[in-house]
Parts: structure tokens; C-alpha cells; sequence
């Protein structure tokens, strides 16, 4: 039987954790044979840890069959140690009063300190998917604070603006999930994210032909995606938690093991396509073979699309600025 690997996931009790470690153990990110480590962090305060031991013991209550392990740790330089997989998911939320540049500062402390400590012990292959607030933006921190591994290492959450997107379109297709390939999301995981059928079929079809309607994609499709976030949390009271867990599940099984030749939606550090600066953290269509992303190169972007990308572009580098003083 395989080696056990070593999984991290940051903010361990919180509500996405909660719906992701019971998967995690339970073999459905990296695979039904593989055994995992779970090295989870929490904040160094009784409360967060007090809730982690109660996950834990639930998590033992389970008897998970490939779970080979479980650590609880409140400091991010033993949490990460040979890690092969880092979930970062805990992040501090906006609170009352709390202005943009404060959540932005505020973030860049975690991700700097996160990021030396995947720099300093981490496996070098270690795969960093950052979940927390703001996922891009936190993933450029920490692969900016990690020098001696690759930038490629580090990628941010947009799965889950790319599930929300085909399940919108197999709604109004009346098609399952399933049928819809190539869907792409572009650039950062707010509602400035440009979702993008031009190139997607169902069932072989041309989506766009069979919709057929630009103005549903502009004042319907594209504000539907966007603002799901803030629908959820005015239905739910509390933010998407199971969906972004799903989807930071779907995010690393596919990088770890592969997407076979269809597209995926992942932000990882541009180097240059596209038009987008290097380095910055963006949304692109990829592909995943032998535990590599590659970003779907040769698109072309036709007026509106470049637009939509330039808006998310713009946002993205304005949050890199604002932190540039504070890496
Ligand atoms: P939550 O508040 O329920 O849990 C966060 C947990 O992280 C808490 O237990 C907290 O103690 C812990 N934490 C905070 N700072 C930490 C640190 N420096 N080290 C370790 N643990 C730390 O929040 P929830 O609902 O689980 O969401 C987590 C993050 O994911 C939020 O930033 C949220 O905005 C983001 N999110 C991202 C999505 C995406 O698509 N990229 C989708 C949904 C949520």
C-alpha cells in the first residue's frame, strides 16, 4: 500500500474546515489508496483549540481507513513540516469598521508568516492552495515570501466561481454538469471574475451558439456568478462553506491527479500570458498532468472578453500594491 502523505489545512475549525477534513480523510482529494497525515492548524487561542480537539475527536470517531494520522498545531513552522499539501483556508475575516487597506494589512501578516514557514519546512514539492479571503492576493503573498520554492507551488481558489458558473449553464442548458467542457474563469476570485463560456461545449455543442444570447450573459449570467458569495450569505446568515470546501476538494484531486486533457479553472502566478504582469495570482483555464498545472495558452479574447479581464486585472493589482510595502 502508499506511502501516507502529509496534508496542512489552516483554520482546521472553522466552518469550511469542518466540511472538508471528514473528505480529506476519507480519500476523496487525493484518492481512495492513498493514505493522508492531517497536520492542522489553528489559531494559538483556547477557544479555536478547544473546537479543533472536538473535529479531531469526531475525525477519530470516524475510522477513517486512510486516515495515518492527525496533528493538532498552533504555530505555522511545525504545522507545515514536510508537508506535501497545504489547504490555507484560515484567514481574518473584514470586521465592523474595518477598511480595505486594514483586512488587506491584517492578511499580508498571516500569509508573510505562513509563507516563510512553507518556505522553511515544507516538502519542495509541496502543493499550496490558499481558500481565505483574499484567496489571490494572500497566494501571491505567500509564494512572495517563499523564495527557494517555486512560484508554481502556490495557487488560489476559483473553483468555486467555475463550479457556480457550469452549474449556471447546465441550468439554462437544461444539460447536466457532467456534458459542459473547456468553461473558464478569469482572473481574481471577487465578483469582478469574468466567467467565460466562448469556448465551452455541451455535449460536444458550442455553448454560446446554443444559448445564444449575450445580453442573459452579461446582465444575468455574469452578475449571477459573481455576487453568489453575498446570495448565500443573505440566505444562510453565514458565508458558502460546503461549496467552497467541495471545491477546494475538486481543485487539488485534479492537480494532484490529473484532469485528463479537459479544463479546469485554477489561479496560479502568471508568467506573462495573456497580457497579465508576471507573477500576479490570476484566474485561468489549465489542464493537469503528473502533478503539474498548464495554463491553456492561444485563446483568442475577443472586445467584451478583454474588458472583463482588464476589470479583474485591475482589482488584482491595485490589492498588490496595497501590500507591496508590507512584503
Ligand atoms: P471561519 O471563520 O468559520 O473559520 C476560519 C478559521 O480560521 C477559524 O477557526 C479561525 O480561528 C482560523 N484562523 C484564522 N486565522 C488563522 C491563522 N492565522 N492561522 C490558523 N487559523 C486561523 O471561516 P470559513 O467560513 O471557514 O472561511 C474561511 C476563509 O475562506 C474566509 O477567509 C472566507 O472568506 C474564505 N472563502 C473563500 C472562498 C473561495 O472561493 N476562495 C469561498 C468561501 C470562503
Amino acid at each position: 500500500s502508499k506511502k501516507p502523505v502529509r496534508v496542512a489545512v489552516t483554520g482546521a475549525a472553522g466552518q469550511i474546515g469542518y466540511a472538508l477534513l471528514f473528505r480529506i480523510a476519507s480519500g476523496e482529494m487525493l484518492g481512495k489508496d492513498q493514505p493522508v497525515i492531517l497536520q492542522l492548524l489553528e489559531l494559538p487561542i483556547e477557544k479555536a483549540l478547544e473546537a479543533l480537539r472536538g473535529v479531531m475527536m469526531e475525525l477519530e470517531d470516524c475510522a477513517f481507513p486512510l486516515l495515518a494520522g492527525m496533528e493538532a498545531h498552533s504555530d505555522p513552522m511545525t504545522a507545515f513540516k514536510d508537508t506535501d499539501y497545504a489547504l490555507l483556508v484560515g484567514a481574518r475575516p473584514r470586521g465592523p469598521g474595518m477598511e480595505r487597506a486594514d483586512l488587506l494589512a491584517a492578511n499580508a501578516q498571516i500569509f508573510t508568516a505562513q509563507g516563510k514557514a512553507l518556505n522553511a519546512v515544507a516538502s519542495r514539492d509541496v502543493k499550496v492552495l490558499v481558500v481565505g479571503n483574499p484567496a489571490n492576493t494572500n497566494a501571491y503573498i505567500a509564494m512572495k515570501s517563499a523564495p527557494d520554492l517555486k512560484p508554481g507551488n502556490f495557487t488560489a481558489m476559483l473553483r468555486l466561481d467555475h463550479n457556480r458558473a457550469a452549474s449556471q449553464i447546465a441550468a439554462k442548458t437544461g444539460k447536466p454538469v457532467s456534458a459542459i467542457k473547456k468553461l473558464a474563469v478569469w482572473g481574481n476570485h471577487s465578483p469582478t471574475m469574468y466567467a467565460d463560456y466562448r469556448f465551452a461545449t455541451i455535449d460536444g455543442a458550442s455553448v454560446k451558439d446554443t444559448i445564444n444570447d449575450q445580453a442573459w450573459n452579461k446582465d444575468v449570467f455574469l452578475p449571477t456568478v459573481g455576487k453568489r458569495g453575498a446570495a448565500i450569505i443573505a440566505a444562510r446568515g453565514v458565508s458558502s462553506a460546503a461549496s467552497a470546501a467541495n471545491a477546494a476538494i475538486d481543485h487539488m484531486r485534479d492537480w494532484a491527479l490529473g484532469t485528463h486533457g479537459e479544463w479546469v479553472t485554477m489561479g496560479v502566478p502568471s508568467n506573462g500570458e495573456y497580457g497579465i504582469p508576471k507573477d500576479v495570482m490570476f484566474g485561468f483555464p489549465v489542464t493537469c498532468e503528473n502533478g503539474e498545472y498548464k495554463i491553456v495558452e492561444g485563446l483568442p479574447i475577443d472586445e467584451f472578453s478583454q474588458a472583463c479581464i482588464d476589470k479583474t486585472l485591475a482589482e488584482l493589482i491595485g490589492e498588490r500594491d496595497a501590500v507591496q510595502d508590507l512584503l
